[in-house]
């Protein structure tokens, strides 16, 4: 099990429902952090490494069988950081509560800055990308993680009423500065910025489930709960701006639920990018 205090954590009534969902996130994803720290090529014994937008701290938590020598995770969220803190402490682990456009931090700090799943939510920021490159060393890493929904494939064609609910998600993310389809612009947006050494990866997770080879149980449920805690960390905020009705939303998230446990074959696939340069 990999980081088992996520998982007691997202069933923990100690904690507000928020850092549940996300604690739950962390945990369904750590195996694929980890598959990719282990295929970095970059060898993180010894480095001073920063994790900018932490949350939880999932990557920190990966990282102590690495021998890093010091972790900071930075992030604008005092409750994800408080939790963090809680779950996952360590001697060489830190947490600075500050938003990555104005980081509290001296200038060539880092060997290596991670960026997970942040991008999504701010887009090509010009600020944070610049304040990202000032506090990495001279020829350190930058390693990025972001998805691509434009390469997201549903087979058959999802039900309408969750057509509508992905479609708001998307819209909602993008009314809020992110975009779901950041990662094809990365690459040239690094480039731009003065990093150099760019490598792009995909990665791929793929679903499938037909009734002569039934998807095990678990593979089912860790499907549904993966889109079903996303979207519970962002319900209020859809129903406040009037996207979606409570009824619509349950019905999109019901219905992709029987879209999962179809007869006919279905097929899913979902692809993210790792991506590094250098500064
Ligand atoms: C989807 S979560 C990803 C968390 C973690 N990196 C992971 O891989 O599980 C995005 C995180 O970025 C943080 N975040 C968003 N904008 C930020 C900013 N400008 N500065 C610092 N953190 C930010 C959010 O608070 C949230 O914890």
């Amino acid at each position: 099990m990999y980081c088992g205090k996520f998982f007691d954590t997202a069933l923990s009534k100690d904690y507000v429902l928020n850092v549940r969902y996300m604690a739950y996130q962390s945990y369904l994803t750590a195996p694929h952090l980890l598959n990719q720290l282990n295929n970095l090529n970059y060898p993180l014994d010894g480095k001073v490494v920063a994790d900018i937008g932490t949350g939880l701290g999932i990557l920190p938590c990966l990282l102590k069988d690495k021998n890093t020598s010091k972790i900071i995770g930075i992030d604008l969220d005092k409750d994800f950081l408080k939790a963090a803190r809680s779950i996952n402490h360590a001697e060489n682990t830190g947490y600075v509560n500050a938003d990555g456009r104005n980081i509290p931090i001296k200038n060539s700090v880092f060997d290596a800055v991670f960026v997970r799943y942040v991008f999504q939510h701010i887009n090509l920021s010009e600020i944070f990308i610049s304040e990202i490159k000032r506090v990495i060393k001279d020829g350190g890493l930058l390693v990025i993680v972001d998805i691509e929904d434009d390469m997201n494939i549903f087979y058959p064609d999802l039900p309408e009423s969750s057509k509508k609910l992905f479609g708001v998600y998307y819209e909602y993310q993008k009314l809020r500065g992110g975009d779901r389809s950041v990662s094809k612009k990365l690459p040239g947006f690094l480039l731009s910025q003065g990093f150099r050494d760019i490598k792009i990866k995909p990665y791929t997770f793929v679903f499938f489930n037909n009734e002569a080879k039934r998807a095990d149980a678990e593979a089912l449920k860790k499907a549904f709960l993966l889109v079903q805690n996303e979207l519970e960390l962002v319900k209020d905020a859809l129903f406040y701006n009037k996207l979606i009705t409570p009824v619509e939303f349950h019905k999109g998230l019901n219905e992709y639920f029987k879209f999962l446990n179809l007869k006919d074959d279905v097929l899913i696939s979902k692809t993210e990018f790792l991506i590094t340069c250098k500064k």
